[in-house]
Parts: C-alpha cells; structure tokens; sequence
C-alpha cells in the first residue's frame, strides 16, 4: 500500500547549500496536487527555527506542515509523527549529534507515535554493507540496529557520492567557475589520486527524490520494506572528470596529481581518495534501478555541463 502521510526530518537547507531531504521534499510536495499524499510534515530544529523562517514559509507555501521540534524530547516528537505513516529522515551528517543523537530519539518517536509504518534512515552515502564501516557509518548503523530493535520497518537508500558535490572544493576543486564580472577564466584546478582509475558510482539529488517518490507510491511495499535499495544514475572512473570537464567546457586545467594513497592524505585530498580508493563504489549487480523504471537518471557528464552552463560564480565553483 502506498505511503501517503509523510513527515520528513532535515528538510531545511543547510550552510552548505545542498540539502538531500530538501530536495525530496520540494519532489514530494510537487507531486501532491496530482493526489498522491494526504500531508506532508516537515520537522526543523527549534534551535535553528530562527534562521530557517523563509524556507518553512515557502515549504508551507507548496503544501507542508512546518513543525518545529526539540529532538532530545521523543513525546514532542511522537506527537509531531502521530497520523504519519512514513518517516524520511535526511538529518545532516556533518554535526555527528543528528544521526548519533538525534536521529535515534526520531526512530524511537516512530515506534511511539503508532501509526508510522515505515522508516528511511538517513542514509545515503556509500554501500556499507558491503565496505570497511567509517565513523559516519558506524553511527549510521546504530541507526539501523535500533530500527530492528524496535521492530520498524526501514529502507536504507544507497546512492554512491551525490553528483551535486562533484565539483566542489571538498572534493579537491579551486576556480572552477568563471569571474561572475568580467567572465574570465579564473585557472580552474583539481586533484587526480593514483592512475585515477578507482570505480566512482554516483547520481543527482534530483534523481535519488524521483526514486523516493517512486517508492512511496509504490503499491507493493515488499519491494522496499527491511532492504536496501542501491539506485545509481553514472559509474565513472575517479579520474574521468579532467576530460569531461575540458570536453564540456573547453577550458584549460591544472591537475594535481598525488602519486599515491599516503600522498594524497598528507594533502588533505581526502575525497579524492576516496574516490580512488572505491569507497563509492557499489556492485552493479546489487543496482536496484530496474525496479522503478520510470526514473531516468542524469549522467555525470549530463551533470558537468548543467553545472557548467550556468557557468557563473557560484560560490562553491
Ligand atoms: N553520498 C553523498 O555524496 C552525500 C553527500 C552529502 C550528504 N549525504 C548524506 O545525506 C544525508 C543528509 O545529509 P545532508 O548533507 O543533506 O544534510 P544537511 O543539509 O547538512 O542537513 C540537513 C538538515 O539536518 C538538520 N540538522 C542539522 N543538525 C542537526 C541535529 N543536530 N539534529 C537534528 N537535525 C539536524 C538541519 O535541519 P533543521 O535546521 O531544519 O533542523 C539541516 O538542514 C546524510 O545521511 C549524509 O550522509 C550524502
């Protein structure tokens, strides 16, 4: 049975400008004229309410329930998921007290709550079932211990490394984007690790919200109930963005190259290595995308050249 009252959890935009559970939600919230949702609640911080006036004003202009929430109390949150029959939670992952803290109370809050039948972990990253478990994949998998505690029903969403952060500085960028004034070159640089050849699998955010929103509306919940779901737009070699991105923009590149692992962490180019290193990479045979075929993802040359064709100064470029 389809999911029709969703609540989701760190849908509000970030500092770092990108926010997956923001974009779910807008995904979500355009697709609910057409008849396919009763509510959709969105929960923020009361810490952060103040700062997040304007993306809860426009959230609820498309239709949402903004609730905002002190996560440290699980009744308040209970009664904020009462009537929810899914729990999408995206709480960040930079500030380790959301998934570590925070999260724990929301999956506690969904047992409590009663009505919620479903739960989707912040997850989102690399296939730790199947890679060495980092300290973000340790606390995620608490996460997932307490779900099946708790007897809650959940889905674990495997993406690989969103498209959306490619050319960002973390990922060893600098002057990607052209002067925003006077549209000149600003000597676009980068980082290749090794021979660049590690397997990288990844999609857009956009994309991993049209495959939530399939899931939801999905009438057979046995798809997704206690899985995990690998949906993967692009596979790519670590290295394959130098000739993309001159192919795409036809502009001259400087390339670091670290001749090995140990080099590149006394650099500081940690996703780069990471890349290289396959901690992004997820077996093709476990992909989950046929199941949803209506979804189309963008590949990661599609996404270079939407990144670059607006091509201005974007901060993180
Ligand atoms: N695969 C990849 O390449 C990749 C890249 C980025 C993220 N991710 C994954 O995507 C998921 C979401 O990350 P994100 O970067 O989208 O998140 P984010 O934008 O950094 O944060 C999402 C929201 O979490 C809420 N939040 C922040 N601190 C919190 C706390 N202590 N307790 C409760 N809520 C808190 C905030 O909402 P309010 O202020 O409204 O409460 C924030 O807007 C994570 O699991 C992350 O690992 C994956």
């Amino acid at each position: 049975m389809p999911f029709r009252r969703i609540c989701l959890a760190g849908a509000s935009v970030s500092t770092t400008g990108l926010s997956v559970g923001n974009v779910i939600v807008r995904k979500l919230l355009a697709e609910k004229p057409k008849g396919y949702f009763d509510d959709i609640v969105v929960l923020g911080r009361k810490e952060s309410a103040a700062s997040k006036v304007q993306v809860a004003k426009e959230l609820e202009a498309l239709g949402a329930r903004y609730v905002n929430v002190d996560y440290d109390n699980v009744e308040e949150l209970a009664n904020a998921l009462k009537g929810c029959d899914c729990v999408l939670s995206c709480v960040a992952v930079q500030d380790p007290k959301a998934i570590g803290e925070a999260e724990l109370n929301l999956a506690k809050a969904a047992k409590l709550a009663g009505t919620v039948r479903r739960f989707f972990p912040s997850k989102y990253g690399g296939d730790d079932e199947n890679r060495p478990l980092n300290d973000v994949g340790k606390r995620k998998k608490k996460v997932g211990d307490l779900l099946e505690e708790l007897g809650i029903s959940h889905t674990n969403i495997v993406t690989g490394i969103f498209l959306d952060i490619m050319y960002f500085p973390l990922l060893g960028f600098k002057n990607l984007g052209k002067d925003p004034t006077t549209g000149t070159d600003k000597g676009a640089r980068g980082v290749v690790v090794g021979d660049g050849t590690g397997q990288v699998m990844g999609i857009a955010m956009e994309d991993i919200a049209k495959f939530v929103f399939e899931m939801l509306v999905d009438p057979d919940e046995s798809k997704t109930a206690n899985k995990t779901i690998r949906i993967i737009g692009d596979t790519w070699k670590a290295g394959e963005w130098v000739d993309i991105f001159k192919r795409v923009t036809g502009r001259p590149l400087e390339v670091t190259t670290y001749g090995n692992q140990k080099e590149a962490a006394k650099a500081n180019a940690i996703f780069p290595l990471l890349l290289q290193r396959g901690d992004f990479y997820v077996d093709p045979k476990l992909w989950d995308n046929g199941k949803w075929p209506n979804v189309k993802c963008m590949s990661f040359e599609d996404w270079t050249r939407k990144t670059f064709k607006r091509d201005t100064g974007r901060a993180n470029i």
